[in-house]
C-alpha cells in the first residue's frame, strides 16, 4: 500500500537531483568565467594606469601583470559550456549560435596578450603602448558583440 508513493517519491528525488546538478554545473561555469574575467581586470587595471601615466611606470610590475593576463586569457573559454546562456550572466545567447566567431575572439585575446607580454620585456613604452592598445581593442571587440550592456 505504501510502496507506490514511496517509489514515486524516490523517482521524483532522483529527477530533481539530476536537474539540480545540471543547474549547478551551469552556475559554476558562469561563476568560473566571471571570476577569470575579474582576475583579468585586476591585472589589466594597473597596466592601463601606467599606460595613461596615472601610475608610475614600473617595468617589472608591468611585466608581471602582463604575464598574469596572458595566462588568464587562456581560461575563460572553458566556462562557456552549452546551456550557460541562461542564468546570472551577461553573456549573450548569440555566443552559442556563433561559437566559431566567439572562439576567434578568444584566440585573439590569447595571441594579443601573449604579444603584450613579449613586448613588455623591452621596457620600452613606445612599443608597449600599441601592444596594450591591441589588447584593449580585443576586450572591447568581444564585449560589443557578445556581452550584454
Ligand atoms: C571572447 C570574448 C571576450 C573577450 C576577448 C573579453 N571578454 Fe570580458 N567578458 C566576455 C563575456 C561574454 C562576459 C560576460 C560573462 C558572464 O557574465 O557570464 C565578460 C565579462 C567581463 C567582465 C565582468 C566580469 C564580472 O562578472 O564581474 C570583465 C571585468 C571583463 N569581461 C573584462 C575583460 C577584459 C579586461 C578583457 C580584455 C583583456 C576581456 N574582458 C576580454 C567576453 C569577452
Amino acid at each position: 500500500m505504501m510502496k507506490k508513493p514511496l517509489l514515486t517519491a524516490a523517482a521524483a528525488l532522483l529527477l530533481s537531483t539530476t536537474t539540480l546538478s545540471f543547474a549547478d554545473d551551469v552556475e559554476d561555469a558562469i561563476e568560473y568565467r566571471q571570476s577569470i574575467f575579474k582576475a583579468i581586470k585586476y591585472h589589466f587595471g594597473p597596466m592601463a594606469g601606467m599606460i595613461r601615466g596615472k601610475i608610475d611606470y614600473d617595468p617589472a610590475a608591468f611585466t608581471l601583470h602582463a604575464e598574469r593576463v596572458a595566462e588568464l586569457a587562456k581560461m575563460p573559454g572553458d566556462g562557456f559550456i552549452p546551456g550557460s546562456d541562461k542564468g546570472d550572466t551577461e553573456a549573450k545567447a548569440s555566443i552559442w549560435d556563433n561559437k566559431g566567431e566567439f572562439d576567434e575572439h578568444l584566440a585573439a585575446l590569447a595571441e594579443n596578450t601573449s604579444a603584450l607580454l613579449d613586448v613588455s620585456k623591452t621596457g620600452d613604452l613606445d612599443q608597449i603602448k600599441p601592444a596594450f592598445g591591441e589588447v584593449g581593442k580585443t576586450c572591447k571587440g568581444c564585449h560589443d558583440e557578445f556581452r550584454e550592456e
